[in-house]
């Protein structure tokens, strides 16, 4: 250490004087204090603080995941950390709950002295949603202008520069599709996989018909249904259908980022496999918990403003609800539970694989 140690004071520390001396009421400068503006701009400065950490942990992870080849060693870390980041999310969901304690009357009393401003205004929460992957074709518009206007010319470039780079999403499709064993000796995972789906869907399809506890009409629509199911296979096994849907913006993962995610999610108990699967759980979970602050925040902006029109000049809630029902990021992982087998539909991995996804040290004989 370069530096001798100095002490330091708490205070000095946290340079509390100038977070505790960052609560300016815009409703005492004009000299009609508003009680409820101190929570107010509190609630939003936490928000804020969260903000920060969750794009430092986030920041690190990316870090970890643009290196080419990520360390096996790293993706343990990448769990911990963003396991923090969906500790922090549920705080900030849990949060609402306090802002909703102001009445939409005590927000009224100083409302008016807050134009302009708005949560659209969140430069944090934009980097947040560009570095997850959120892409500017993909946001729901407000106005003719675009949604980084808002903001000094300094940071829209920081934005440009962040959305040109990779994002998580396609951090986590290139480290997917490097993904090894979807082909392992003889071993093709995906015609396996068909196999198994096909042999799936003729069990079933043979219990319809040998059930004798419903009517021939149930048993026709069962078949229908599972008809459905089937063609909703299909589209994973076949590489062009699957290549449609991205281009029609339906899909974000390549064919070959979503198998391995598929190979991941279905031989989860392998222990090599374990860790990749808890990091896509947490990246699901990340997904989920913006979604639930989306839906929330949209919720007590209807309870506070009802159909008034935001601050931002959005319409309010209807384009809040929207956005959370647009802006999700991860879709494709989610989307990987309609793929799932039972496990005792599984194709058994060949010894030598099944060998390779264990610790080397397992004592367990197969
Ligand atoms: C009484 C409390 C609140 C009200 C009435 C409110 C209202 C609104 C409205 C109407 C919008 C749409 C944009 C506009 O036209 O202004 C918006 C957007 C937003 N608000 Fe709030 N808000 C409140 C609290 C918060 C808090 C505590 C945060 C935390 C940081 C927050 C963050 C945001 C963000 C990030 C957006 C942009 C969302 C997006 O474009 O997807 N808001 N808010």
């Amino acid at each position: 250490m370069d530096k001798e140690l100095s002490s330091i004071h708490y205070d000095q520390y946290l340079q509390l004087q100038k977070i505790l001396d960052a609560q300016k009421l815009r409703s005492e400068e004009f000299k009609e204090p508003a009680h409820d503006e101190m929570l107010f701009i509190i609630v939003h400065q936490v928000y804020e603080l969260w903000f920060k950490e969750i794009l430092h942990d986030l920041g690190s992870v990316m870090d970890l995941f643009s290196e080419g080849a990520v360390e096996e060693a790293d993706i343990g870390i990448a769990i911990s950390r963003l396991d923090r980041v969906v500790k922090i999310q549920k705080i900030l969901v849990d949060q609402i709950d306090i802002i909703e304690t102001m009445t939409p009357l005590d927000f009224l009393d100083f409302r008016n002295y807050l134009l302009p401003a708005s949560g659209f205004q969140s430069f944090q929460f934009r980097q947040l949603e560009v570095s997850l992957g959120l892409k500017r074709d993909n946001r729901i518009s407000y106005t003719q202008c675009a949604y980084s206007g808002v903001f000094s010319q300094k940071e829209q470039d920081i934005l440009d520069a962040l959305e040109s780079g990779d994002s998580m999403l396609e951090l986590v499709e290139k480290w997917l599709e490097r993904t090894p064993f979807l082909q392992f000796d003889n071993f093709d995972f995906i015609e396996e996989y068909k196999g198994a789906v096909e042999n799936m869907l003729i069990s079933e399809e043979e219990a319809i018909h040998s059930a004798d506890y419903i009517t021939d009409h149930e048993k026709n629509l069962r078949i229908r249904m599972l008809g459905e199911t089937s063609s909703y296979f299909n589209s994973i096994f076949d590489k062009k259908s699957h290549e449609d849907n991205l281009e029609k913006g339906k899909l974000k993962l390549s064919y070959k980022a979503t198998i391995s995610a598929l190979l991941i999610n279905l031989y989860r108990d392998e222990p090599l496999l374990r860790q990749p699967f808890m990091f896509l759980q947490k990246l699901i979970d990340i997904d989920e918990l913006l979604t639930t602050w989306r839906n929330r925040h949209a919720q007590m902006v209807l309870r506070t403003l009802g159909q008034k029109i935001g601050t931002g000049g959005s319409s309010g809630y209807d384009y809040l609800k929207t956005t959370a029902e647009k802006h999700r990021i991860f879709y494709d992982l989610h989307n990987i539970s309609t793929l799932l087998i039972p496990r005792s539909a599984l194709p058994k991995l060949p010894a030598e694989l099944k060998k390779k996804l264990n610790f080397t040290f397992s004592l367990r004989e197969e």
